[in-house]
Order: structure tokens, then C-alpha cells, then sequence
């Protein structure tokens, strides 16, 4: 069997690593790796494939940035070639980027299978892209991985027919566990020269909360104020390095604003921060995992079970009500969290098992059907 893996932004990679390991250990699969080329500096991108242990694409499309429809619409062109050339049993792609999103549709549109790994999130919130991308990618694709129960009900809320949908767990914790013992050796934080337990993690990217000079500006106010109490730790990603960098302001204070961080290193900040502020959808899950309080500057999460079962408190875009709840952790008052089930570091098996059972019952139609497709 052949599996062709689709990868585009950083948040792909540690999902498609541990798949990409349980699909190696059966008998019979053959893979290969797509990259879009959507992120590309060595810091979004390489270093992850170093420390998540992953071959280097067989392919990269370069895509680079743009608009949403001048990134979709390269991906679509320069990747539909390379899947006619490849033409594989089965496509996975991942999360909710616009790599996602195009390479399920060029896929589709070639009746080849598509799997999406971490199928059925929703924020209901139409005007976030990532929204947009999760709901076209799991009306199209034909085999779907839930992270968390909540991921079921949404597919069959849509119309989704439960044959395709497989509560697998969350498969980006599969990377944590797996590397966790290797981040407790990181000396990030002595050279930072930083306490564990003493200093709060910051990462910002959503355009809801970076495109908007003010509302930037008021986040950016607030992060200063909290770092009078306790030194900040801030990886700047690009997009915001961008917006920061066209607005002018200077934030002094104990702030330390720095390039995106490697994943190993990040992981080992995580762990140790006495806070987490965010609001990138993946940090919310790796928190609740290692149960340290996570404040989302967010209205909405597609990931209701950080905040039913996990560490992570919404506080939307009130300033306000984030000072607030600093100054409660600050004070010992962090709620207890749990991990959710089936976030066991054993997603990407049940997957691999699921793919290799949906291909056993395709295996009676014949291949000759498939290959005609093409
Ligand atoms: C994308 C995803 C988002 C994910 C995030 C993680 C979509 C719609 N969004 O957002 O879901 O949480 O990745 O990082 O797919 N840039 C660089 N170097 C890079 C990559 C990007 O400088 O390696 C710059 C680009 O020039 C662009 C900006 O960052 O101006 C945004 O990049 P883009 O891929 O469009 O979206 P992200 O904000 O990274």
C-alpha cells in the first residue's frame, strides 16, 4: 500500500511524525512526503524535521506566502502533478492549515482517498481561516480522525456518515510523550537564565489578534504589565515579528521577545512556565497534557475539551479579566486539569490500524477500479 503524507505548516509536522512511525512498522507501506513549502524558514520548518525524527520531503512545492487564495491556489496547480505522478492508495493530510484544505481538495478531485488527521474540530467561528479549512477538508475527505469525542458529534452533526469517522485521540500528544524525556535535558532555560516555575510563556499569531495595530497594541500593553511580576517569555512568530515591527512601538520591561523556538526547546519551556498564554490551537492540547494553566486569548476554541477537562481558561480579547487571571495563578489558584481520554501517546497506532483495516475492506473492490481513476 501506498500512502502519500501532506505536510505544509509547522503544525503538521509533530502530527505527521508519530503516523508516519506507526504506518512503518506494518508490512506492505510505502511512504512518501509532500511538504508545500508553506512555511520555510529553518526555524518553522527544518529544525522540526531534525527533532521529530522525520525523512525529508520527497517533494517540496515551495509555495512560500501570499494571499489565502494566492497560497491556495499554488498548491492546488504545483500539487496536483506530483499526486498524478505519485498515485498513491491513500493521501493523509493534517490539522487545519491551507496546505490542508488544498491538498485534500486536489486529492478529491482525483478520486483518491483522503484521510485527515485531526478531523471534526470546530470553533464555529466562520471568519477564523483555519475555521474555513476544517470544514471543507472533512466534507471531502473519506476517512476521519477524531482527536476527542466532541469531533464526532460535529462530523455527524454535518452529515458525515459514521463509517468514516475513527475516535483515534489526539496524535500531536504522541509527539510530546515521545519527546518529553528528551526536552527535561534542554538547557533552554539556564541560558535564559531563568527559574523554572518563574517566568510565563507567550505566543501570538491568530490575524484576529495581530492584524489589528489596536488590537495588538492592547495585548502588547497588558504582556508589558504582567512582566513587572514576572519575567516573559515571548518566541515572536513571523507574521507578528511583521505586525510588531510595522507599528513601531517599543515594550521594554522583562519581556524577552525571540525567534520561534525549536520544538524540543519550546516543549521544555512548556513544561516549566508557571503560565502559558496563547492563542495557537495546539498549545491549548499541549498544556492540558502537561497541566500547566493556559490562558487563551481567544472568543472561541475548537478544542472545548482544554477547557472542560484541561488547564486552558478563555479570556477572549479582555485585557482586563487576563491580568485578572495571572494574578490569580500568581496567587496559587489554578484549577486542576486532566487529560482527556485517548491522549495516551498511542493515537497514530490506532490510525496506522484503521488505514490498513479500511484498506483490507477495499481490497475486494480490486485495484483495477482505483488505477482507473487515474
Ligand atoms: C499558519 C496557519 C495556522 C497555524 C500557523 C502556525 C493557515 C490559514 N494558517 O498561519 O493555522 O496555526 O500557521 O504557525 O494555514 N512566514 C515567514 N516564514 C515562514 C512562514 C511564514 O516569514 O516560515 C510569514 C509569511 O511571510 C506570512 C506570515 O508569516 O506573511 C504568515 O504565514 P502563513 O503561512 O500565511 O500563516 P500563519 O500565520 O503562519
Amino acid at each position: 500500500m501506498h500512502i502519500l503524507h501532506i505536510v505544509g505548516a509547522r503544525p503538521n509536522f509533530m502530527k505527521a511524525a508519530p503516523v508516519m512511525r506507526a504506518l512503518g512498522c506494518w508490512d506492505g507501506v510505502r511512504q512518501n512526503l509532500v511538504h508545500t513549502g508553506q512555511h520555510y524558514d529553518a526555524n518553522m520548518s527544518e529544525i522540526f524535521f531534525q527533532q521529530l525524527d522525520m525523512p525529508a520531503p520527497n517533494v517540496n512545492l515551495g509555495v512560500g506566502s501570499g494571499s489565502h487564495a494566492q497560497q491556495t491556489a499554488h498548491i492546488l496547480s504545483h500539487l496536483e502533478p506530483v499526486v498524478r505522478d505519485y498515485k498513491p492508495d491513500m493521501v493523509l493530510v493534517y490539522g487545519d492549515v491551507n496546505s490542508t484544505m488544498a491538498a485534500a481538495l486536489v486529492c478529491a478531485k482525483l478520486l483518491i482517498p483522503v484521510g485527515h488527521v485531526e478531523a471534526g474540530l470546530r470553533s464555529f467561528d466562520r471568519t477564523m481561516p483555519e475555521e474555513i479549512n476544517r470544514l471543507l477538508t472533512d466534507q471531502i475527505a473519506d476517512l476521519l480522525f477524531t482527536p476527542s469525542a466532541d469531533g464526532d458529534e460535529n462530523l455527524l452533526r454535518e452529515g458525515v456518515t459514521p463509517d468514516k469517522i475513527c475516535l483515534v485521540g489526539n496524535v500531536m500528544i504522541d509527539s510530546l510523550v515521545r519527546l518529553l524525556p528528551v526536552a527535561e535535558e534542554s538547557t533552554v532555560l539556564d541560558n535564559l537564565n531563568l527559574q523554572a516555575g518563574n517566568f510565563g510563556l507567550v505566543t501570538l499569531h491568530r490575524p484576529s489578534n495581530v492584524e489589528n495595530p489596536a488590537t495588538l497594541a492592547s495585548i502588547m500593553h497588558a504582556l508589558h504589565e504582567i512582566s513587572r511580576e514576572l519575567p516573559i517569555l515571548f518566541p515572536v512568530h513571523p507574521r507578528t515579528r511583521q505586525r510588531l515591527k510595522a507599528s513601531n512601538n517599543h515594550y521594554p520591561g522583562s519581556m524577552h521577545m525571540l525567534d520561534p523556538l525549536s520544538y524540543i526547546d519550546f516543549l521544555a519551556l512548556q513544561r516549566l512556565a508557571k503560565f502559558v498564554i496563547t492563542d495557537s490551537g495546539g498549545i491549548q492540547e499541549e498544556t492540558t497534557y502537561l497541566g500547566v494553566p493556559c490562558l487563551t486569548v481567544r472568543e472561541n476554541t475548537e478544542r472545548p475539551v482544554t477547557v472542560t477537562f484541561g488547564t486552558n481558561i478563555l479570556v477572549g480579547r479582555d485585557m482586563n479579566r487576563l491580568r485578572r487571571e495571572v494574578a490569580r495563578i500568581l496567587a496559587g489558584d489554578q484549577r486542576p486539569g486532566q487529560v482527556p481520554p485517548l491522549w495516551d501517546g498511542h493515537a497514530a497506532e490506532r490510525i496506522a490500524q484503521a488505514v490498513m483495516t479500511w484498506r483490507r475492506s477495499l481490497s475486494h473492490i480490486g485495484s483495477s477500479l482505483e488505477r482507473a481513476l487515474f
